[in-house]
C-alpha cells in the first residue's frame, strides 16, 4: 500500500521513518511512505501557506490552494483522503485494519487555528486520535501510519496482532517474562504450568476482569459467550470467597 502524507513539517518524520516496524515494511516493500512538503505547493515571493481568517478573529488558517495543489500531485482514482482534525470521528483499530487494506491512503496534517473549511470538502473522512488538541496533524498522521504499517502482512510476526488490545474488543491480558520471582513479584502460577487449555482460560479471564475494570464502555459493548460468563462467575466467585 502507498501512504501520502501532506505536512508542512516534513522534517517531523524524519526519526519517524527510520523506527525498525515503518522502516521494516518500507525495506520489505509492502509500504511506499512519502512525506510531501505543502508548502513546495504555495505561489508567490512570500510562499505563505496561511492567513487569517476572514471575519476576524485570533491565530491563521491554512489556506486551501497550497493543499489543494499537493492533493492533486499525490492523489489517483481511488486514494483514500483524510484530515486529521480534532473535530474528526474517533481513531480506532479497527480504522487500522480498513485502512491496511486500502491501496492508498492521503494523511492532510492541519495546522494553527485549523484549515480553510473549503479543504474538508475534498476529503473522504475527517479523523481524530482523541479528546484533546495537538498543535498540529503530524503526530496524529504517525499515529494512524504506525497503527496500519504493523498490520501489513510481513512486518510483525504472523499472528502477532491478532490477540492484542482492541482487536477482539477486549483488552489484551497480561504479559510476563524472565525472571519468575522480581523485587517480591511473582509470574502468576499457572502460565508456569505448561496447560495450556488452563492458560488459555486464564488469560481469557484476566482480559475479561481488566476490560471490564478499565474500560466498562468496551465491556458493555461485548457479548459474552458461554465460556466467557461461566469464567468471569468463577473469577467473582474465587474473588468473594477470597475476600
Ligand atoms: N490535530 C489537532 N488535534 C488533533 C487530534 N486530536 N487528532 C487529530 N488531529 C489533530
Amino acid at each position: 500500500m502507498k501512504i501520502s502524507v501532506l505536512t508542512i513539517f516534513p522534517e517531523f518524520f524524519e526519526s519517524f521513518l527510520k523506527l525498525p516496524v515503518i522502516k521494516r515494511g518500507m525495506d520489505k516493500g509492502v509500504c511506499d511512505i512519502e512525506i510531501v512538503d505543502i508548502k513546495n505547493f504555495a505561489h508567490g515571493s512570500f510562499r505563505h501557506i496561511d492567513d487569517s481568517p476572514f471575519g476576524g478573529g485570533p491565530g491563521m488558517v491554512m489556506r486551501c490552494q497550497p493543499i489543494f495543489d499537493a492533493l492533486n500531485s499525490v492523489c489517483i482514482e481511488n486514494s483514500h483522503k483524510i484530515l486529521l482534525s480534532p473535530k474528526g470521528k474517533t481513531y480506532s483499530q479497527s480504522k487500522a485494519r480498513e485502512f491496511a487494506l486500502t491501496d492508498h491512503i492521503v494523511l492532510v496534517c492541519g495546522h494553527y487555528e485549523g484549515v480553510d473549511a473549503r479543504v474538508e470538502e475534498w476529503m473522504d473522512e475527517q479523523l481524530s486520535i482523541g479528546d484533546y488538541v495537538l498543535t498540529g496533524g503530524e503526530i496524529a498522521a504517525q499515529v494512524v501510519v504506525d497503527s496500519v504499517v504493523r498490520l501489513l502482512q510481513g512486518v510483525l510476526r504472523e499472528n502477532s496482532t491478532t490477540e492484542e488490545s482492541h482487536e477482539n474488543g477486549l483488552l489484551e491480558y497480561p504479559q510476563y517474562t524472565q525472571p519468575r520471582e522480581f523485587n517480591g513479584l511473582s509470574v502468576p502460577e499457572v502460565l508456569l504450568s505448561g496447560h495450556k487449555a488452563k492458560i488459555d482460560d486464564w488469560r481469557l479471564t484476566q482480559s475479561l476482569l481488566l476490560t471490564r475494570e478499565f474500560r466498562p464502555d468496551m465491556f458493555e459493548r461485548y457479548e459474552l459467550n458461554k465460556r466467557e460468563k461461566k469464567l468471569l462467575e468463577a473469577a467473582d466467585n474465587d474473588k468473594k470467597s477470597n475476600d
